[in-house]
């Protein structure tokens, strides 16, 4: 018999029908005339429940079926006398695939925490909270891709091992096939690394954006959606060693275009989650926040607030003298920390914020340098609960006031010939942004770790899975 996926086995009217359903089980109780098992299959959050008679099911056969076993149940779909649930099956033949020993299967009980679960990451996408975080994640794939190509952007791929160093951090993880244990040096004592297998120091990207800019300069409006990687010692609940971006990138706007088009992208994702993701979002609400759903509906029906740096520091300036206590010190030209920001976002303006025009040095070089010659135009989305979850700016498009300020920064530029090009041929005003997706996911989810809506995590000393 073909296999019916369990969403649509408990959306089936058709009482009588013979069926067939697979999956893993949740639970089996019962007592010495029937047994229930709950089956899950990951197409839903919900499981159907199996009723085996013991009429036909020997305690023999039933005693594999325990937590975790993945079984296949050929029955006949029943109405439902038990409470919140439709339909069940009433169960013919169970054939197991896989016994799972309740002496060690190490998803036993219900409630393990989310610390425990993520030692055992191989296994949580089992548990219904990593079930709809995972379908959720894939929902948001699904609105991010659909939204750039209905708004007639191209899908740009742009290379994970590069040689530049795009936000000029220095939190590049390298790449290289040398025997590390005998370098060879140049006369001098540095690494030597022409005989590497790109001839030179390469390293994992850490955004598409200069890659992107080209592409835009030529279709228009691209996209990229990719891994991405940091080597940042941060310990954060909301930084990983490798995430992924979403980097568009569009030719001929300004700031205030990309500003709209940030706003209207973001919430065309949000209002995704809630039109296609209800079951998932109205478990991770009753569960773990019961203020998510209401949280998200905030985002879609609000307009964003627009300040600038400069505004941003005189409020938080004016909270402190008011007696509000910061971790951080703020003061003019000061990265804002995540307190900062979510101050502004939740208690100040209880919106999400754009911020625009910051102190030139705590951006990145190629932002377009504002008349005052000291501040950028960086527009950053800083959202409830998470801060930065956009970082985006329009691009300084004159060959001359980049290369000033590439010279400023010293930054070495005889592998970034071809980024400069764009500027001396046919150079256009241009702008662009990038979403952590992981970021979305947290604000979307409502979980309180990064490290909980990523599958397999990579962070400082832990590559396991
Ligand atoms: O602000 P960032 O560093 O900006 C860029 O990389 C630009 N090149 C983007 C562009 O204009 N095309 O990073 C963009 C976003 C941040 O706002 C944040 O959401 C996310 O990427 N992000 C991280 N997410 C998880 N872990 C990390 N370590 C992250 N670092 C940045
Ligand atoms: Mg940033």
């Amino acid at each position: 018999m073909k296999r019916t996926e369990i969403k649509e086995a408990l959306c089936c009217s058709e009482y009588g029908k013979s069926i067939n359903v697979k999956g893993w089980v949740r639970s089996r109780r019962g007592n010495k005339n029937v047994s229930f098992i709950a089956l899950n299959d990951g197409s839903t959050i919900k499981n159907i429940q199996i009723v085996a008679d013991l009429e036909k099911f020997s305690e023999d056969d039933l005693k594999l079926i325990t937590t975790g076993a993945s079984i296949s149940v050929d029955g006949t779909l029943v109405e439902s006398m038990g409470k919140g649930q439709n339909v069940e099956i009433q169960a013919e033949k169970i054939e197991v695939y896989g016994t799972a020993d309740p002496q060690t299967y190490p998803l036993q009980k219900k409630g393990h925490s989310l610390e425990y679960l993520r030692e055992i990451a191989h296994l949580r996408p089992r548990t219904n909270t990593f079930g709809a975080v995972l379908r959720i994640r894939h929902n948001m794939a699904m609105a991010i891709h659909t939204y750039f190509h209905e708004h007639g952007y191209f899908y740009f791929h742009t290379p994970l091992i590069t040689a530049s160093d795009c936000e000029g951090a220095g939190q590049m993880f390298q790449v290289t096939t040398k025997n590390l244990y005998n370098l060879k040096r140049t006369p001098d004592g540095q690494i030597d690394y022409s005989d590497d297998f790109f001839g030179k120091m390469t390293a994992l990207t850490v955004s598409g954006q200069l890659e992107g800019e080209l592409g835009a300069m030529a279709l228009g409006k691209i996209y990229t959606f990719g891994p991405t990687f940091r080597a940042e010692n941060s310990n954060t609940p909301r930084h990983l060693a490798e995430f992924w971006m979403i980097e568009p990138e569009v030719a001929f706007i300004q700031k205030d275009e990309l500003m709209e088009l940030e706003e209207d992208f973001l919430k065309y994702c949000v209002r995704w989650a809630l039109d296609k993701c209800q079951d998932d979002l109205q478990f991770l609400n009753d569960m773990f926040d019961k203020s998510l759903i209401e949280r998200l509906r905030g985002v879609v029906n609000t307009d964003f607030v627009h300040l600038t740096y400069t505004e941003g520091v005189n409020i938080l300036q004016e909270a402190i003298k008011n007696g509000k206590k910061f971790e951080f010190p703020c003061n003019w030209g000061d990265d804002l920390a995540s307190e900062h920001e979510r101050y502004l976002v939740e208690e100040h303006f209880k919106k999400p914020v754009i911020m625009t025009d910051y102190p030139k040095e705590i951006k990145a070089f190629y932002m377009k340098l504002n008349e005052d010659g000291k501040t950028v135009q960086g527009t950053d989305v800083l959202f409830p609960a998470i801060g930065e979850i956009i970082g985006g700016s329009v691009r300084e498009e004159n060959y001359d006031k980049l290369m000033a300020e590439i010279d400023r920064r010293q930054i070495p530029m005889k592998d970034m010939w071809w980024y400069l090009d764009t500027r001396r041929y046919g150079s256009a005003p241009h702008a662009g942004f990038g979403l952590g997706f992981e970021r979305l996911l947290l604000f979307v989810t409502g979980m309180q770790n990064i490290r909980d809506v990523i599958p397999f995590p990579r962070f400082p000393k832990s590559a396991e899975f």
